[in-house]
């Protein structure tokens, strides 16, 4: 049997019931994070709190219930659902209440979560193939809204032309993928858009531009082109599902030799290291 977390509760996965005038169902009114978990483990859990904090703050969203708390519930569907490598999602909505545009007085937040299987990618290195997406999004990219039309027509996009993911751009400018950040290397440097309104700041984002800082790898965080990314050394793409990925092909172009670059499989291992210290921690 799998379980869900509803609230503050643990129900069998058949119990989870939505009220139809949810405002998350209604206006995409809600927040969420995606938490992997590798041997039963969050991975980078601080960070995607304190992002949801700052979702829930930006939103005006009132948290139901404490991180403490949120934590301990999120550790306790892993372990019911006997999750090793999975994926953790959870949302929390304005609430239910009669349809109006504006906060209703009263709204109480609605907190879903679930835990699924989620393995790793056995086949990385052989990177991806990209589409090319203008990005329609709203101005507050940087906000982890349930709202996600834009990103859903980027990807169903990539779907569409045989590609794993899209990479948006607003006119020139590359902002980021449909469901990840985007990377480019040129010259030996790390290349990615800055954390400002027009990406979400992604926490694999955050933990590669460390590993990157460890490895002497130089990064500039600026705005880059699209013909930038077509004459990029490397390109990659990071999120909690992708961890580092090769970028090998854009729409036809082969990035480069349309093999995985050099510093691209160096943060992917570095990246692997971090998730077999995590793993080999949980054994002993
Ligand atoms: N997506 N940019 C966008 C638009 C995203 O939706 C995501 C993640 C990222 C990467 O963020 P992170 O490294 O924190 O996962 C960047 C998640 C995984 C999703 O919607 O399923």
């Amino acid at each position: 049997m799998s379980f869900i977390l509803y609230q503050n509760q643990l129900l069998p996965r058949e119990k989870g019931k939505v009220d139809m005038e949810d405002r998350g169902y209604q206006f995409g009114d809600g927040i969420y994070e995606a938490i992997r978990v590798y041997s039963g483990q969050m991975f980078l859990l601080e960070g995607h709190m304190k992002r949801l904090v700052r979702s829930a703050r930006e939103l005006r969203i009132k948290l139901p219930c404490s991180i403490e708390n949120l934590t301990d519930n999120l550790k306790q569907l892993i372990k019911r659902n006997a999750i090793g490598d999975g994926m953790v999602y959870f949302q929390i909505t304005r609430g239910a209440a009669p349809r109006k545009h504006y906060f209703p007085d009263g709204v109480s937040p609605v907190l879903t979560g679930s835990a699924t299987l989620f393995p790793r990618d056995k086949h990385r290195e052989e990177g991806i193939k990209v589409v090319l997406a203008e990005d329609i999004r709203w101005l507050r990219c940087d906000i982890k809204t349930l709202n996600l039309l834009g990103n859903v027509l980027a990807k169903q996009k990539a779907h569409e032309n045989g590609a794993e993911e899209a990479i948006q751009h607003r006119g020139d400018i590359v902002t980021e993928g449909a469901s990840s950040n985007v990377f480019i290397v040129r010259g030996g440097k790390l290349i990615t858009h800055p954390a400002d309104h027009y990406i979400l700041n992604g926490i694999t984002r955050l933990f590669v531009l460390d590993l990157a800082s460890k490895l002497n790898i130089p990064v500039v965080e600026r705005t880059f082109t699209l013909e930038e990314l077509f004459a990029a050394d490397e390109a990659f793409i990071t999120s909690t599902g992708n961890e580092v990925k090769p970028v090998t092909q854009i729409d036809d172009h082969p990035v480069s030799d349309g093999k995985a670059g050099e510093i691209t499989l160096k943060l992917a291992e570095a990246f692997d290291r971090a998730v077999n210290r995590v793993k080999r921690a949980t054994l002993s």
